[in-house]
């Protein structure tokens, strides 16, 4: 049984998927610990009512950078996580943690990786691109984490499309009605070793 690590900052809806699906055993692991840096995540409380091991831990509980990504690695290696899994985490993962788990942590984007990914892409900026561009498709992206956002090796991807209604909005609402599935799927996927990180 694997053992996985949820990282958040919001609210939290790919995390619920993925607990839910750890609990229904469409995911072979169990959620170790979810580990966010805002002390008032909704995903921090959900969590905690689901009885899961939850910490707080960011720049303003840690002030100097390197300490902070000391402490995230040793609570990450205090319980022996398998996979690092990023659910709507807006943080940069910080050296320790990306050597200590290289090739163990993956993300979800909201749109098709490389295209509106890195700096200034967060939240509806990615949707409002898409929508304004006239793109006739966007969707989701599970990658890899490396030092750079939204960059690393991709692993799965699934498609919307868009009509002529669409707005920034409606696409966000689109794209995260895949995420959850994508994300349960592809994490099954790794643990089976038909994805191979
Ligand atoms: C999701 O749409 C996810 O793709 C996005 O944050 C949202 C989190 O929602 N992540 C990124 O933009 C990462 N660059 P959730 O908290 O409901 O899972």
């Amino acid at each position: 049984m694997k053992k996985l690590a949820i990282l958040v900052s919001g609210r939290g809806s790919n995390m619920s998927a993925i607990i839910d699906a750890c609990e229904q055993d469409r995911i072979s692991a169990s959620v170790e610990i979810v580990l966010s840096n805002n002390a008032d995540a909704k995903a921090l409380s959900i969590a905690k009512e689901k009885r899961i091991n939850t910490v707080y831990i960011s720049s303003q509980t840690h002030t100097n950078p390197e300490q902070l990504d000391a402490v995230m690695r040793n609570t990450l290696l205090k319980h022996n996580v398998d996979l690092i899994i990023l659910a709507g985490f807006m943080k940069k993962i910080g050296p320790k943690v990306l050597s200590e788990f290289e090739g163990k942590i993956l993300n979800i984007h909201p749109s098709l990786l490389p295209k509106y990914g890195g700096k200034g892409f967060y939240g509806m900026n990615i949707h409002r691109a898409v929508v304004d561009a006239g793109d006739k498709e966007s969707g989701a992206t599970i990658h890899l984490v490396c030092g750079d956002y939204d960059d690393g090796k991709i692993l799965a991807q699934e498609t919307v499309t868009l009509n002529e209604e669409d707005t920034p909005e409606s696409l966000a609402k689109k794209i995260l009605k895949i995420e959850h599935g994508l994300y349960v799927k592809t994490i099954q996927e790794i643990i089976e070793e038909r994805i191979i990180l």
